[in-house]
Order: C-alpha cells, then sequence, then structure tokens
C-alpha cells in the first residue's frame, strides 16, 4: 500500500484525479471502477476541470460503479445512476452504451449480479478502481460480515451505513434497506485500486484498512492483500495512523 496524506480534501480529489488521468493518457480504453457518495466529488469536479482545459479524452474509457440501491430509479435524484450523471458523465465525453451501474429496478437480483459481472469480465476485467470507505470500514456495500462476498450481489446496508447516508434524504426512513454491490472479490481482481477518504469520521475505518487485521469485520482490511493500492486520505482521516506509517508517507501540501 501507498499511503498520500494530503492538507485538505481538494488536494485529496486532486490526488486521485491524477492517477485516473494517468490511467486514461495510458490507456485510453481503460475500464475504470466508480464510487458515488461525497468523497470523490473533489476527485469528479477535478477530472471534469481536466476534461474542459486540456481534453482529457473519455471517449473510449468504459465505466462500472460499485453500487446501487434496490428499488431506485435512474431518474430519482437519490439514485446513483443520477448521481453520476450529474457530478460526473453529463460533462465529459464517455459514449452513455460504456457506462455500467447495477440496476437496482431488476427484477431478479442474482440474475442481475451475474449480468453484471460477465460484462466486466467481457470488458477484460478493471484497470483502475475507485473507492470510497464507510465509517464501518465497508468498501462498495459490502457490510461487516463474517465472510468476504465474492462477486455482484444484494445486500443489507448496516444501521450505521442508514444513519450516515440519511444526510442525502429527508428522513433516515426513507434511505432504502438493501442494495446491489460489487462483490470484494470483484474489486480484488481489479490491476490498481485507489482509495479515499476524509473527515475525522474515517479516521478509525481509515486505520483498519491500512493497519488492523485483515477481516470481513472491517472490509477494506482485504485492500493490504491487493497488489496495488494507493490510499489517498486527508489529514483528517489519517488522525489515527501511526507514526511509523506517517513517517513514510508522502505528504502533499494543498
Ligand atoms: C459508494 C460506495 C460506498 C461509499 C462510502 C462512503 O458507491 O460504494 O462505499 O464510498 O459509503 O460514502 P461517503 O463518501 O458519502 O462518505
Amino acid at each position: 500500500m501507498r499511503i498520500v496524506i494530503t492538507d485538505s480534501y481538494e488536494q485529496m480529489g486532486m490526488e486521485a484525479a491524477n492517477i485516473v488521468a494517468g490511467q486514461i493518457y495510458l490507456k485510453p480504453d481503460s475500464v475504470l471502477g466508480l464510487a458515488t457518495g461525497s468523497t470523490p466529488v473533489s476527485m469528479y469536479e477535478r477530472l471534469v476541470a481536466v476534461h474542459k482545459t486540456v481534453g482529457l479524452d473519455f471517449s473510449e474509457v468504459t465505466t462500472f460503479n460499485l453500487d446501487e440501491y434496490i428499488g431506485m430509479s435512474p431518474d430519482n435524484p437519490q439514485s446513483y445512476h443520477y448521481f453520476m450523471q450529474e457530478y460526473f458523465f453529463r460533462h465529459i465525453n464517455i459514449r452513455p452504451e460504456n457506462v455500467h451501474i447495477p440496476d437496482g429496478m431488476a427484477k431478479d437480483m442474482l440474475a442481475e449480479g451475474e449480468r453484471y459481472e460477465k460484462l466486466i469480465a467481457a470488458k477484460g476485467g478493471i484497470d483502475l478502481q475507485v473507492l470510497g470507505i464507510g465509517q464501518n470500514a465497508h468498501i462498495g456495500f459490502n457490510e461487516p460480515d463474517l465472510k468476504f462476498a465474492a462477486t455482484t450481489h444484494t445486500v443489507e446496508l448496516d444501521e450505521e451505513t442508514i444513519q450516515a447516508n440519511s444526510r442525502f434524504f429527508q428522513d433516515a426512513s426513507e434511505v432504502p434497506r438493501y442494495a446491489i454491490s460489487m462483490g470484494i472479490k470483484t474489486i480484488m481482481m481489479a490491476e490498481h485500486v485507489i482509495l479515499l477518504a476524509n473527515g475525522r469520521n474515517k479516521a478509525k475505518a481509515v486505520y483498519k484498512a491500512v493497519c488492523g487485521d485483515v477481516t470481513p469485520e472491517a472490509p477494506a482490511s482485504i485492500l493490504q492483500l491487493h497488489r496495488d493500492v494507493v490510499v489517498i486520505v486527508d489529514k483528517e482521516a489519517a488522525a489515527l495512523l501511526p507514526e511509523q506509517i506517517r513517517g513514510v508517507t508522502i505528504t502533499r501540501k494543498g
């Protein structure tokens, strides 16, 4: 794992965007795995700016999002389909047919999971996976569990996740209880992974991901076993990392 600690949230997004942009320059037909939520917003803003100013070209890029709420139609402003259009896709030159997000409205979620996995495999797998992290150390919507879930599957969201995500809804009772998410194996099969986190409320989860035991009770801890992970965190999210780790990390000023 390489750890980059930044001075600010904006800097975190910029570091992440640089890695994504570098990936696309080196391989214009890259397959990206993408996340939603507040964390990657500054990364998307930066990528849009790079597209608009120096013409970063997304025309050959394919994307697969990590997850979607079950029962959310793509035109619902709370859906992850809507989020991705709003923050990213409508601002860049990606082809709609190259954008993939699990279908939260699918009749048969088992079949939807299989369809999604086959599609990823047919595209040759994910080159670069972008991840956020939940306060309970979930990645995608892989919640703490007794075993690591393998492939795209239905998840029952933890109460902690429902409470955390209720900030996007009028009320916690409106947050869907179920989601469809890429599994841990899907994520671990990606060639490169970047994990982003900002804010003091993510410090414990970042500690578990980087320094904790590898256990499905802290799903992000599995990333310690991946061969190419860059963890990009602002200083608040890095607050609990021990001095030995902080001493050998790359620290960037905002
Ligand atoms: C989103 C996702 C989740 C989020 C995590 C953090 O697609 O897979 O794992 O990355 O819940 O969410 P935020 O960034 O809103 O704190």
